[in-house]
């Protein structure tokens, strides 16, 4: 199954913004099958973003997402990276549509509150990084016969 890294950045938490977030991709119909929160150590900063690495942010970045605790989240089902990706919006909050996360909840790309991964085999990847195994938990939501036929 298809499987998505979502995290609440640290302004995400300080805001109050974690149970509205949430809230977006519970109401949507993906299932949760991870969820912590969680102060990350610079090491981990680097690693999940090790493609930024060369960009002059990148110091900035990892400042930012250790500044405070994070809100992990794995987040499951069928096309849910791309449907994740569209409802935080665009990188930078002030292109990103109203209606999305960013687009109604931010202003500024270096504080643009949450985290999606960008491709199936991220996703797996990322889960994997910030998850320990017995930390996911497999379930069966009731409503799905009312989400799916
Ligand atoms: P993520 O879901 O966090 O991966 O964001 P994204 O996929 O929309 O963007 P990308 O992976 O290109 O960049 C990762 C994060 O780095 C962004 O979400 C920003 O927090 C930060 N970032 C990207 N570009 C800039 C920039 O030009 N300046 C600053 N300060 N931060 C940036
Ligand atoms: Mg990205």
């Amino acid at each position: 199954v298809e499987e998505t890294y979502i995290m609440i950045k640290p302004d995400g938490v300080q805001r109050g913004l974690v149970g509205e977030i949430i809230s977006r991709f519970e109401k949507k119909g993906f299932k949760l099958t991870g969820l912590k929160l969680f102060q990350c150590p610079k090491e981990l900063a680097q690693e999940h973003y090790k493609d930024l690495q060369s960009k002059p942010f990148f110091p900035k970045l990892i400042d930012y997402i250790t500044s405070g605790p994070v809100v992990c989240m794995a987040w499951e089902g069928v096309g849910v990276v791309a449907s994740a990706r569209k409802l935080i919006g665009a990188t930078n909050p002030l292109n990103a549509e109203p209606g999305t996360i960013r687009g109604d909840l931010a202003v500024q790309t270096g504080r643009n509150v949450v985290h999606g991964s960008d491709s199936p085999e991220n996703g797996k990847r990322e889960i994997a990084l910030w998850f320990k195994e017995g930390e996911l938990c497999e379930w069966a939501p009731v409503q799905e016969p009312w989400l799916k036929e």
